[in-house]
């Protein structure tokens, strides 16, 4: 088989994660990368071997097949546009679009394009999301009934101030939820499917940013089940992402990637996942690779096989619209429908 030549564009923080998984990928090279920063794109290429180009559009002219998209959230849909529009596949870093009307304008693209766009929510990828994902489609856990995620993390004033473009409506597109919460509401929804209403408070309680620090969400799944959301990036110490699923056998409890309960009435085993606990409540880098080797690995056999990557648009996109509901119910007072 052909190795899928690689790019990437914004060599900043997660970059390292994008080039590394795909140095660990037989069936990928990187080959080329760039940053508005020239300085950032020859170090990073230097670092890892690939080309630094000048600029995006001679990225996307040279003889990569796909683009990592690892720039503030508020280019990912335009930068993603202009990688479509150039016949390359994508890997789209979380949230893939931060307005409708930009999540729209994706979806037009790649359809029209016939490119894969893999949409980065690595977490889905961990075996404990598999198990509980599996207990839920097998009729194991039985008629839902509750899901619920709980983010209580903690930002430093230094971490907001690190670059511009964090905390801003215009390049981050909100914040504990937007930012931050989308893993663990991206989460949520692949394992109780999709919210027909929100209801929804969002604040800046505690930061001095523009967008949410403190979000709860009360929400209606279309099966029917309730359950909430509550995601801040306000709370000392920070305390690591819980998210809780309750049908009428049972519950299971995943603590960051770790099933930590596994309480099924049919089941006297618990099946706890064997791994520690890695915290990324106050330390946002605490985490390693694995979840992006997965993901791409899973985005390569896709761009082979010519079929859809597992965490595709659609998905990535219904986080997006879940959050961006919120912040309507919010700002409204009312309760929306999706
Ligand atoms: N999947 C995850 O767990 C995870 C973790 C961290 C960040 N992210 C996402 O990755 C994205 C980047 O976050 P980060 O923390 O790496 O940010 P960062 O600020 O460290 O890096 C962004 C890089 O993009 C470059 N850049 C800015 N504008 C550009 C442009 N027009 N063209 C080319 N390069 C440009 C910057 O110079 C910088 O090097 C965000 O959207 C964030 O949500 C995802």
């Amino acid at each position: 088989m052909k190795q899928i030549r690689f790019g990437i564009v914004g060599c900043g923080v997660i970059s390292d994660w994008h080039a590394r998984a795909i140095g660990e990928i037989e069936g990928a090279v990187l080959t080329g990368v760039t940053d508005i920063r020239q300085e950032s794109a020859h170090a990073f290429g230097q670092k890892y071997g690939a080309k630094a180009f000048a600029t995006l559009e001679e990225l996307l002219t040279s003889d990569i097949d796909a683009v990592c998209i690892c720039t503030p959230s508020g280019l990912h849909a335009s930068q993603a546009i202009q990688a479509a529009n150039s016949g390359k596949h994508i890997v789209l870093e979380k949230p893939i679009g931060i307005t409708a009307e930009q999540l729209d304008g994706l979806e037009e693209a790649v359809e029209r394009n016939g490119v894969k766009l893999c949409a980065v929510s690595q977490y889905l990828f961990s075996q404990a999301m598999e198990q509980a994902k599996q207990a839920v489609e097998s009729g194991r856990l039985g008629k839902l009934i509750l899901g619920d995620i709980t983010m209580k993390f903690l930002r430093t004033r230094e971490y907001y101030q690190s670059s511009s473009w964090r905390g801003t409506w215009a390049m981050d597109g909100g914040g504990a939820l937007m930012n931050q919460g989308i893993h663990g509401v991206g989460m949520l929804l692949y394992l109780m499917g999709p919210v027909k209403r929100v209801t929804a408070h969002v604040r800046t309680l505690y930061h001095q940013i523009e967008v949410e620090d403190t979000a709860v969400a009360l929400l209606e799944f279309e099966n029917g089940a309730l359950g909430h959301i509550v995601g801040t990036t306000s709370v000392y110490p920070g305390y690591p992402r819980v998210l809780q699923v309750t049908g009428e056998n049972g519950t299971i409890t995943i603590t960051e990637d770790q099933i930590t309960g596994w309480r099924l009435r049919d089941e006297p085993e618990e099946r706890l996942s064997a791994g520690k606990v890695t915290d990324t409540s106050s330390v946002p880098t605490n985490f390693g690779i694995e979840g992006h080797k997965k993901l791409i690995e899973d985005f390569v056999h896709a761009v082979w096989e010519d079929c859809q990557p597992k965490i595709d648009l659609k998905k990535g996109r219904e986080a997006v619209d879940l959050i961006l509901a919120i912040y309507e119910s919010s700002r409204t007072g009312k309760t929306i429908t999706l």
